[in-house]
Parts: structure tokens; sequence; C-alpha cells
């Protein structure tokens, strides 16, 4: 059975992690956030990985399966949205029946799943993160999937697979958790076959972001606590064509969007569709968070977590308010011919 109730998950919190080290962990978490930059570089992987120990059963509770922000319609659900953006992500794809795909960072599988279905491919699905990998293969069991969707649990810094393996790649808010966006593209070349192509949504500051402007500063620290090491969109598509990919086309997707990305995170928005999300879902969830911990059933820690969460929503949506962020930053590259390098 789905478990997305709010008692599975104050009880899951810490994924992997011992529920008497949840606390310790969360310390050293925010130990590491507070350092320089170049530190944290050093044993990125395994930060990352812990912090998503600590988060995936909140991710899962408030957002579904699929752990990614939306490109939006007016008229459309939180949900209807999220997979309208996988549905156009295997379009953009051109992904044909059978294909062999990889989802790159793919958490809980929701995209997979989704996109598996979609297009009739069989898609792989690499992430580090061991907890989100026994959720995931619970998660293709009761949706029927095994035979299409699977996961391998590895590094994307470092993928298990040989050269020119799959017919298509796609990542999808993910490869902002590389320390080295370039030695992370460089791998998706790699493994991916000639002339074929790889789409991803970037998690990336904007043109309009200002790295002399304090306020502008303190969002993006915000938005990186829990979610990577944001880089400009340039950046990005830089180190893709550096990587050897030929650009086919990109776009900054929450650009001339009607309905804004962040909104289900917005203090002024009500929605019953996605009441977990609003501030006032947010203070219920906060505070049987509160009372599951004290009883005992949910970890030591798990308050502060939920806190901290918190804090990088409220820098997600100035972050989207001010334009500087965007979490669906679309691009769509090719890798070339060997007879046309
Ligand atoms: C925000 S989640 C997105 C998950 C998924 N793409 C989705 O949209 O539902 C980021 C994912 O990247 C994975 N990840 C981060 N660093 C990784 C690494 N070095 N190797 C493999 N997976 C990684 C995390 O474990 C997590 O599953």
């Amino acid at each position: 059975m789905s478990k997305t109730g709010a008692f599975d998950m104050a009880s899951g919190v810490g994924g992997n992690i011992h529920k008497t080290q949840v606390l310790s962990l969360y310390e050293k978490y925010h130990a590491f956030y507070g350092g320089e930059e170049e530190e944290r570089k050093t044993n990125y992987t395994d930060m990352v990985n812990k912090y998503y120990d600590l988060v995936t059963s909140f991710y899962e509770y408030g957002w579904g399966e699929s752990f990614h922000f939306a490109a939006r319609w007016k008229g459309e659900s939180l949900r209807e949205s999220i997979k309208r953006n996988e549905h156009f992500l295997a379009l953009q794809l051109g992904l044909k029946p059978g294909q062999k795909v990889l989802d790159v960072g793919c958490g809980i599988g929701g995209p997979l799943r989704e996109i598996a279905r979609f297009s009739s491919t069989s898609v792989t699905g690499i992430n580090n993160n061991e907890y989100q990998i026994t959720r995931g293969k619970e998660l293709n069991g009761i949706a029927g999937v095994e035979k299409t969707c699977v996961f391998v649990k590895a590094d994307f810094m470092k993928m298990p697979f040989p050269d020119n393996t799959f017919d298509a790649a796609y990542a999808i808010a993910a490869t902002c958790h590389a320390a080295d966006i370039y030695g992370c593209y460089k791998e998706i070349y790699r493994v991916l076959k000639p002339g074929q192509c790889f789409a991803a949504y970037e998690w990336c500051m904007t043109d309009a972001f200002d790295p002399n402007n304090a306020e502008h500063q303190k969002i993006k620290a915000e938005i990186e606590i829990g979610d990577g090491l944001l880089r400009s969109t340039r950046q990005c598509l830089e180190a893709l064509k550096q990587a050897g990919f030929e650009l086919i086309w990109e776009k900054d997707l929450a650009s001339d969007c009607p309905v804004p990305w962040y909104l289900p995170f917005d203090k002024n928005h009500l929605s019953l569709s996605s009441f977990r999300l609003t501030p006032l879902g947010r203070f219920f969830t906060r505070n049987l968070v509160k009372a599951l911990e004290f009883l005992g059933f949910a970890p030591k820690g798990s308050l502060r977590v939920q806190e901290f969460l918190e804090k990088a929503a409220e820098g997600l949506v100035e972050g989207g308010r001010k334009e500087i962020f965007t979490p669906v930053y679309f691009f769509l590259a090719r890798k070339l011919l060997p007879d046309s390098q």
C-alpha cells in the first residue's frame, strides 16, 4: 500500500539513518552547510545522500512521488502539471517504444514510472540514495512496472554503464547536486549513444540574479541549504558544450508561465488539492510532527528537519517572486555522431 499518511511520513524521517542518529546527523548537515563552498565540495556526495535520507518522507508526504516543480497552466492542478512536464520531456526526447532511457538522479521514481508508461520505454533510474531506491522498488511493485522500470544504486558522477548504452537520458532537479557540473554532463554524454539526446529541468540562478546584492545572496543560500549548489543558466550551457553536446534549444519555462511554480508554497495561497504544502497545511504538519516526536513515533530531530525545509521553501518563494531563480530551466541537447565531431 502507498505510504503517504502523516504517521508513515513521521516514522520514515531519517530513512536509512538509525532513529537515534537523526538529530546528530541533522546538526552535522547544518554545520557543513555553514562552511565554505570549497569545503562543501569535499564529501559533497555523501552529504547530499544523507540529506535525502532526512527529507524523503517529508517530500513524498507533501509533494507526491515526483520530487520536482513544474511550469503550470491555469486550471491545472499541481499533480497534473507535474505529469504534463514529464510528458513534455518524453516528447522532446522523441522517445519511441522499446527504447532504453536513463533517468539521472531519479528520486523514488515518480517521473521514471510516468515516462516509461507514457512512452512505452524501459527506464533505468540511477540514484545513490539507498532508502529512496527501496521505496522506489515498492512503488514499482504497486504500479506493476518492475519489468520496464529499474533502479541502480550508484553515483551519477561515475556510472556503472558501458559507453554508448542509452537511447536517451534526462535529469530532473537532480544535477544541481553535482559538485562538478561539467564532470556530470560529461558522464551522461559517455553513456548516451551517439546522435541521441539528453534533456533536463535544471535548478538555476537566472540572469536577474546579482551576486553583489546581499538579499539575492541570502535567498540563494536559503535554497542551497536543501537543494544543491546553484549555478547560472549560462554556466550550465557552457558545461554542456564543453562536455561535447550540441544544444538544440533551451528556455526558462518559468518565464512565461501563467501560474507561478512556487504557488503551492506561497503564504497568500490556499489550495485544497495541495493543502499539505500551504502555510496552514505546514502549520498542521509541524504540530503533528512535534506530537509524534514527543510520543516517540518520529525520531528526535524530525521537527528540526521540518523547520529547515520550511526555511528552504521561503527561499524558493522569494527566489521565484524576484525571478532570480528557476527550477524549470529546460534544455535539449544531442551527442554528436562521430563523423560530425
Ligand atoms: C530533488 S531529487 C529529484 C528526484 C527525481 N528526479 C524527481 O524529479 O522525482 C534529486 C535526486 O538526485 C539524487 N542524487 C543527488 N546526487 C546524486 C549523485 N551524486 N548520484 C546519484 N543520484 C544523486 C538524489 O538522491 C535525489 O534522488
